[in-house]
């Protein structure tokens, strides 16, 4: 994002032939935050203490559990061991300030707090941790197609808009959670930190509505705003209210239009979560 001010410094500097290769740097100096010099040369984890490194480890459990597992293992978000290895310290400090897919940025710790957790992250050794879904993901395949899973959700943009886009999904879920979700999507539904009205949940929030005249519809809500709000059911049509003709609005946050698929074998479950881990988009 390029604000008037760097615009405006970059133009005095182009002013000037000799600085005019400094007006893209000043500019991109007003950009979000880069990883800090660390101190001196060397890895600012390579210096914590064995107290850091504990501190790290309480601090993942407050910050980065909910989403990684207890033990990092992989839940909402996937598993990080290996990853300090895998992505270097500087790498995974820039996810954590930055953010990536459907991790936000994570801004609640100081950097020095933050490089704590990379040095606990990093005791999580090496790979070999990492849960692999047992199943057949070519069996999979054939159980997301017989169970109309396409009708609500796409991947590689083929299918439904209902759901969420499942095209990288594997990369962003652990088998387990995905395993669980699949049997009670309503108990521990995606989050979004983006937003807190559903306590951090997706933007799939369900929303009932009763008009004036007593209809009442219900649907995932798309957008509102003071005057108005409007819905999509799972047919895909779209209704828009004016808030002044409803009687009630409630939104239900844990609920969700996704189906439980209970009835699927222990076979056909595993199988479809095997599928759905090896959809890691192209990397
Ligand atoms: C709200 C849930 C959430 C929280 C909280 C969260 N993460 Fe994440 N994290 C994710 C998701 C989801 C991804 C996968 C993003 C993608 O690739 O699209 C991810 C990805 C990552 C990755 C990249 C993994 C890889 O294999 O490339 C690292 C590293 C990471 N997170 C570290 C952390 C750390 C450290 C914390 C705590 C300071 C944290 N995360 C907090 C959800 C979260
Ligand atoms: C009637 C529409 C519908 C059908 C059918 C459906 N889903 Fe969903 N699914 C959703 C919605 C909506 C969400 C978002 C959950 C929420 O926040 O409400 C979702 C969420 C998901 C998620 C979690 C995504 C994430 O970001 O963690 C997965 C995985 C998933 N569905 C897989 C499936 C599979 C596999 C099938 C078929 C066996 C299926 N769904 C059938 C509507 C549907």
């Amino acid at each position: 994002m390029i604000s008037f001010r760097s615009l405006f410094l970059a133009c005095v500097l182009c002013g000037a032939a000799a600085f005019a290769l400094n007006g893209p740097r000043a500019a991109a100096q007003e950009g979000p935050p880069q990883p800090p010099p660390t101190a001196g040369q060397g890895n600012p984890v390579d210096k914590l203490t064995p107290a850091d490194i504990a501190m790290g480890k309480e601090l993942f459990a407050a910050n980065c559990a909910s989403c990684h597992g207890p033990d990092g293992s992989g839940q909402l978000g996937p598993n990080l061991h290996g990853v300090v290895q895998r992505l270097g310290e500087q790498g995974v400090f820039a996810i954590v300030r930055g953010g990536r897919g459907a991790m936000p940025p994570i801004s609640s710790i100081n950097d020095a707090r933050v490089w704590q957790v990379i040095g606990y992250v990093r005791t999580l050794g090496g790979a070999g941790a990492e849960e692999k879904a047992p199943g057949d993901p070519v069996k999979g395949k054939e159980v997301y197609a017989a169970n109309g899973c396409a009708t609500c959700h796409s991947i590689d943009g083929v299918g439904g808009t209902v759901g969420p886009q499942l095209t990288v999904i594997g990369r962003e879920r652990a088998p387990s959670y995905l395993h669980s979700f699949l049997l009670d999507p309503g108990k521990n539904p995606p989050s979004d930190a983006t937003l807190p009205e559903r306590a951090g949940n997706t933007g799939y929030l369900l929303v009932h509505v009763v008009t004036k005249d007593g209809k009442d519809f219900t649907g995932i809500r798309v957008n509102e705003d003071t005057f108005t709000i409007e819905l999509r059911d799972v047919g895909g049509h779209f209704y828009s209210f004016d808030k002044s003709q409803l009687r009630t609005i409630e939104r239900e946050p844990g609920k969700t239009v996704m189906p439980s698929y209970t009835n699927l074998s222990a076979d056909d479950l595993e199988n479809l979560v095997a599928y759905l881990s090896s959809l890691k988009g192209a990397q």
